[in-house]
């Protein structure tokens, strides 16, 4: 029996580790050929993800990329099609954060928070819708992005990774409803606390600390945010457009429990 994703074609930015990896993995266990993008930096993680997927008889290909580059994200969709021949899906997950008070932030961390998180997650579709608008359609395409339970709720120490994750989610609900009637989906996973290079770089007290309003207290595995992103790009979610999704053990839902 075919996977949830045989035949389709797609990227994963933020692939060289983490919840990009999980996800590229995932897409490639159903049957997608995907493309692995990530900064030059993490240029081996990507190789790695890479010799994972082909190891297991998957398509796959590292892509060098700085989602925060227009020029990079064109070039990202041009290359996906020149390898695989179409876009059918595309996971915008890259994403970094600063763990500061607000008063404690420099312009300069908002700005790349903002740059990777935010912009990044508004040229990443963009190339990519332009892509998808040339696909036959009624399904034309899926795009999820990675916001975190960040982005519905706050997150002490986080506010410009905050900002840029609510923003996410304002550019998946507009994107969802431009193209609902031209055959593309649009949506957002929100993960709470996922143990990743991203979480286990952080001290063992802050570490409890994010992960004190979940009702599961137990950190996630990528895998459990992946069989999200990729159920949403497949056409099992062919009636979902403009959701953010949390994966989070349940800490949005602890904290409109508190409140009311
Ligand atoms: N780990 C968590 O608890 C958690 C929770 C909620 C949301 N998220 C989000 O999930 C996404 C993945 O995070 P992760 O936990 O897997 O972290 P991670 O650090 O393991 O992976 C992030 C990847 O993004 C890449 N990256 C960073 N800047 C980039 C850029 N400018 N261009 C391209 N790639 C870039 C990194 O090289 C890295 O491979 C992020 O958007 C993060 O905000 C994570």
């Amino acid at each position: 029996m075919g996977g949830l994703m045989e035949g389709r074609a797609g990227l994963v930015t933020g692939a060289a580790s983490g919840i990009g990896r999980a996800c590229a993995l995932r897409f490639a266990r159903e049957g997608a050929a995907v493309i692995v993008a990530d900064l030059p930096s993490a240029g081996r993680g990507a190789e790695e993800t890479v010799a994972q997927i082909t190891a297991d008889g998957g398509r796959s290909a590292y892509v060098p990329c700085d989602v925060s580059s227009a020029a990079d994200n064109e070039a990202l969709v041009a290359h996906v099609v020149q390898r695989f021949g179409k876009l059918d899906f595309a996971h915008n997950n890259a994403g970094i954060g600063v763990h500061r008070r607000l008063h404690e932030t420099s312009d300069e961390d908002f700005d790349r928070v903002i740059a990777v998180n935010l912009r990044g997650t508004f040229l990443g579709p963009k190339h990519q819708i332009r892509q998808m608008l040339g696909n036959d359609p009624p399904f034309r395409g899926a795009i999820v992005s990675t916001s975190s339970n960040a982005g519905l709720r706050a997150v002490t120490m986080l506010s410009a990774y905050a900002a840029s994750k609510h923003g996410i989610l304002g550019l998946t609900k507009n994107a969802a409803v431009e193209y609902a009637e031209e055959g593309i989906r649009v949506n957002a996973v929100c993960p709470g606390a996922i143990m990743t290079p991203l979480m286990s770089d952080q001290p063992p007290e802050r570490q409890r600390e994010i992960l004190a309003p979940q009702a599961m207290t137990r950190f996630g595995d990528p895998a459990e945010v992946a069989a999200a992103v990729v159920w949403l790009c497949s056409a099992e979610a062919s009636f979902v457009t403009g959701v953010a999704l949390p994966v989070d053990a349940g800490s949005v839902a602890w904290v409109s429990a508190h409140r009311s």
